[in-house]
């Protein structure tokens, strides 16, 4: 499974960059807004510290204008990939977009029809919003294993994205349910190294090697 992490806080990407354990980043106008960064400049910082897939999101609401954002947007590195909404306009932009070569990411999914018109347009990655439909009382999760049976039935090469992860148990299961990339907060991202018996044993561990009086290099 590949991890994205889901901010456009620079510092924080370059932070989990360092790991090797990040294989990408999702942004969205929200992420950008709370960034206080342009999102030119910023998108361009991000995929500087992160060879994989860097999502910027488009804001047109018509195909022409988006497949030119998505152009100017792409124009900042190699591996921008144009995120694009579950609108009948943006998959229209994403046909043509993936037609041309780009990558993308069409977002905010919330069912499996949705999902299997992102494939038939050629999405490069289709993200899935687990936690807000999760907000509404509907399993998010069931909707990850519906698409990977649709997509497994058809042979779409389209990659399921988990979108709007909020706990690391949302990462678990959508592992579970075959997701191939989670797009994590780095909160939750960090998070998932924790286990308080790790912390138990690793304390016991290091007591005992002190009394021992040695050192290994
Ligand atoms: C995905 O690409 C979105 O940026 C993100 O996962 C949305 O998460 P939220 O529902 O927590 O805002």
């Amino acid at each position: 499974m590949k991890f994205f992490v889901d901010t456009a806080d620079i510092n924080e990407i370059r932070t989990l960059a360092e790991t090797g354990l990040l294989d990408g980043v999702t942004t969205n106008p929200s992420l950008i807004l709370k960034s206080g960064r342009d999102i030119k400049e910023v998108l361009a910082e991000i995929c500087d510290a992160v060879s994989g897939p860097v999502s910027g999101e488009v804001v047109a609401m018509e195909a022409s204008a988006m497949i030119a954002e998505g152009k100017k947007l792409a124009e900042i590195a190699d591996n921008i990939c144009i995120k694009l909404p579950l609108t009948m306009d943006g998959l229209k932009a994403c046909k043509a977009l993936t037609s041309e070569g780009y990558k993308s990411n069409v977002t905010l999914c919330f069912s499996a029809n949705q999902a299997l018109l992102a494939a038939k347009a050629g999405a490069t990655f289709i993200s899935p919003f687990i936690g807000r439909l999760d907000d509404m009382a509907i399993d998010g999760m069931e909707l990850i294993e519906d698409i990977r049976t649709i997509y497994d039935n058809y042979g779409f090469k389209t990659e399921i994205l988990a979108a709007s992860i909020r706990t690391v148990n949302h990462v678990k299961e959508a592992a579970l349910a075959g997701a191939d990339v989670a797009t994590i907060p780095p909160s939750t991202l960090k998070a998932l190294v924790k286990h308080p018996l790790t912390d138990k044993g690793l304390e016991a561990f290091m007591a005992d090697w002190e009394k021992t009086g040695q050192k290994i290099v």
